[in-house]
């Protein structure tokens, strides 16, 4: 199946151009100026020619951070591989790396079994996948070489959740030690879970129990302490460092001081950071919990930083961090007790539009959208050029965006299997017209075309930016 792409505007990380782009199979064929007339004799023998006059041609988004399925708080994820690939698709996005979780006690191999088994068959668009590290021991560090063997390099580790998911210092500086033998990346929830479950012991006994506490209970010096203390441990071991939703200013601090040394240490930030503010968790009727999510959200002076870091560098890539939990019945379970809200926000389905809003009101250019939603991330997650990129050879992942087209955010038209949007009423500027990948339409027309299973796993690379 042949497809011509013409009259579009194309976007890369270095800006845009007018270009003509021509599919052949799953992947790009070849991209050409439009005064070329090589768009008259590729249309001639297409199956198939899209007008984009006045659209945007640019690739898929990258979202590297994504739950489906995740086991959190005694219940799971709404969105399946399936309902939040597809959500994915519909929002631009075509690409996810999900986090397979190793319950403490098991193994990494038996995780990834796992959560092969959760996606395959299942997902609309592809993906590849991280390892989450709840359990550090002898064992647990030698399977690290299969995981990287089997495409899976990037491993999370957590400094909050004590109990859950906590990893300790020394354990935290043995996973390091081993990444930076095999070149793998350390993934990092930066927050002091010890000082912050004090400080929620505190809020409870107090009465302080409604949602803004999951707030006021995680201050952003604790999420910068253990930014900090993070990067010491990566500088000591020499481990490439990925700081995962970064959301206070003090933590971007810390990560720009690293990157000026030249330290290999990233961050990312989430829409969430970038849109939604502490005032959110403080919604009354219990409203707050839909806006729950570790770190939490922060007052609203927190915004233009990430905005800034976003322009400089220091934040690299955005990603949803994408963990959707039902307002009935899942957050509902913390009513009375903030501590008990399963943590997480719907997002996977907005990041492309919710970014583009960055661009309309001046914050990022063109270039950068592309750039911090799919090129960046691509980097550095080992998938560049297949994906990332619109260019001869790689990927044929390609959206067409309407930038002037208007659209309201809003659970009725959503399609994530979350029962709220927590950007209900947003007006947006720009929209979704055309997604295909691998060079099969799955989106146009304001319909649906793809298929459970259309998506394939990716056995990523290591991180192409390490230095
Ligand atoms: O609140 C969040 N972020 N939930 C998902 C798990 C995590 O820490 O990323
Ligand atoms: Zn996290
Ligand atoms: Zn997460």
């Amino acid at each position: 199946m042949n497809t011509v792409i013409r009259n579009g505007i194309l976007l890369s990380t270095t800006g845009a151009t007018p270009a003509d782009v021509l599919v052949a199979g799953e992947k790009v064929a070849a991209v050409a100026a439009p005064e070329s007339g090589l768009a008259d004799t590729w249309a001639a023998g297409a199956d198939r020619v899209i007008d984009a006059t006045g659209k945007y041609v640019l690739p898929g988004g990258i979202d590297v951070h994504t739950h489906m399925e995740m086991p959190f708080g005694g219940t799971h994820s709404a969105d399946t591989f399936e309902t939040g690939t597809t959500a994915a698709a519909w929002g631009g996005t075509t690409t996810i790396v999900d986090f397979a979780v190793q319950p403490k006690g098991t193994s990494l191999l038996s995780a990834l079994e796992a959560w092969h088994g959760k996606a395959a068959g299942k997902a609309a668009v592809d993906y590849g996948f991280h390892m989450i590290i709840s359990d550090v021991n002898d064992a647990t560090l030698k399977e690290m070489d299969a995981c990287v063997g089997a495409g899976v390099n990037s491993f999370k580790m957590f400094m909050a959740y004590p109990g859950v998911f906590y990893a300790t210092d020394g354990e935290i500086l043995r996973a390091m030690q081993k990444a930076k033998d095999i070149g793998a990346t350390i993934m990092m929830h930066a927050e002091n879970g010890i000082a912050i479950d004090q400080l929620v012991v505190q809020a409870l006994a107090e009465g302080r129990t409604d949602p803004v506490h999951h707030g006021t209970t995680r201050p952003p010096e604790l999420e910068a302490e253990a930014t900090h203390r993070a990067i010491t441990l990566a500088k000591v071991t020499g481990a490439p460092l990925y700081i995962v939703h970064l959301s206070a200013s003090q933590a971007l601090s810390a990560v720009a001081a690293a990157r000026d040394t030249g330290q290999n240490v990233f961050a990312e930030t989430c829409p969430q950071y970038l849109f939604l503010s502490l005032d959110d968790l403080g919604r009354p009727d219990f409203e707050g919990a839909k806006y729950v999510a570790s770190p939490p959200l922060r007052p609203v002076e927190h915004q233009d930083e990430l905005w800034r870091g976003l322009r400089t560098n220091d934040l690299s890539v955005v990603s949803t961090d994408h963990c959707p939990f039902c307002f009935k019945d899942q957050k509902q379970l913390g009513k009375g007790d903030f501590s008990k809200i399963p943590n997480g926000i719907p997002g996977v389905e907005h990041r492309m539009d919710l970014l583009h809003q960055g661009v309309v009101r001046g914050e990022i250019s063109l270039g950068r959208w592309v750039e911090i939603a799919s090129t960046t991330p691509a980097r550095m997650f080992g998938l560049y050029p297949r994906k990332g990129v619109i260019a001869p050879g790689s990927d044929a992942d390609i959206v067409v965006y309407d930038p002037r087209a208007r659209q309201t955010l809003s659970v009725r038209t959503h399609h994530m299997a979350v029962d709220y949007s927590a950007y209900e009423g947003m007006s947006i500027t720009g929209r979704v017209e055309t997604v295909l990948s691998r060079g099969r339409i799955i989106i146009t027309g304001g319909e649906f075309h793809g298929r459970a299973g259309h998506g394939g796993f990716l056995a990523r690379d290591l991180c192409q930016y390490l230095t």
